[in-house]
């Protein structure tokens, strides 16, 4: 079992059946959406390598996640709090991921929604890739995060999350409450624009040749963003029910953030 108290929820979990347990009883746990190999070959290096074990799933995604009470807050502020259980895994050459997404742009402007994660067992490595208007990849970094590092995801950036470890990568994010992920682009283009390999044991990153130019891939250290409402040592949880107005730029971005 795995502790996840510093979740700021009473939680736990269980390696073996890979469940998220809730110890509170005024918590009540979502059922997990569940993504299988099979719908994530679409958006790998080699979808072939799928072939013997297309029913297996690889990730699991516990949304809108909240104690009894905190609902409400949340729901007054436009807020969505989830939790991503991700197995170490390898499918091919890669890394296991999630298969990547962008988030819409708001309407009548020129960004789109930002998120918060937070790592809260594992390590990730988050991939993201900033898009300009003609849909143009123009900027690639990748964001490596430990236990209870919270990371910032900027209005324009897609993003994969990688699990390289050998640990379970338990992860929370905060997002707008009703927009709905945009999976066409990745999907087309079999992933991101870089590939995260196991090359003895180390994640190797390897440029996707379906995108045509690939800018050089920054690799970026977790910095603590208090004026974002993110502090190392404060769940991310306690944080957004603490001080939702903090979290704003999450649903107005448009006032917060260049572009
Ligand atoms: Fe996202």
């Amino acid at each position: 079992m795995i502790d996840l108290k510093n979740s700021g929820l009473d939680l736990a979990f269980d390696e073996k059946n890979l469940k998220l347990i809730s110890k509170s009883k005024t918590l009540k746990l979502p059922k997990p959406g569940i993504r299988t190999l099979k719908q994530a070959k679409k958006f790998l290096m080699d979808e072939k390598s799928t072939a013997e074990n297309n029913d297996q799933n690889i990730y699991y995604m516990y949304r809108d996640v909240c104690a009894n009470g905190d609902k409400e807050k949340l729901a007054k502020y436009n807020l969505r709090y989830d939790i991503t259980v991700i197995p170490p895994n390898k499918i091919g050459r890669e890394f296991i991921k999630t298969v990547g997404h962008y988030h819409p742009f708001l309407k009548n402007e020129k960004v789109t929604y930002p998120e918060v994660y937070e790592v809260l067992h594992g390590t990730a490595h988050y991939l993201l890739q900033k898009i300009d208007m003609k849909g143009k990849v123009i900027d690639v970094k990748v964001i490596i995060a430990n236990k209870n590092d919270k990371v910032l995801i900027p209005p324009n950036y897609g993003h994969v999350t990688i699990n390289a470890g050998k640990e379970p990568l338990i992860m929370t994010n905060l997002v707008e409450l009703n927009f709905s992920s945009e999976y066409g682009d990745y999907k087309k283009k079999h992933g991101a624009i870089y590939y995260g390999l196991d090359v003895d044991g180390q994640i190797k990153f390897v440029e996707n040749p379906k995108y045509k130019e690939h800018p050089k891939l920054k690799v970026i250290k977790v910095r603590e963003m208090s004026s974002f409402g993110l502090l190392k040592e404060m769940p991310l949880y306690v944080s957004a029910i603490k001080f939702p107005d903090k979290f704003e730029y999450l649903t107005k971005p448009q006032f917060c953030f260049k572009e």
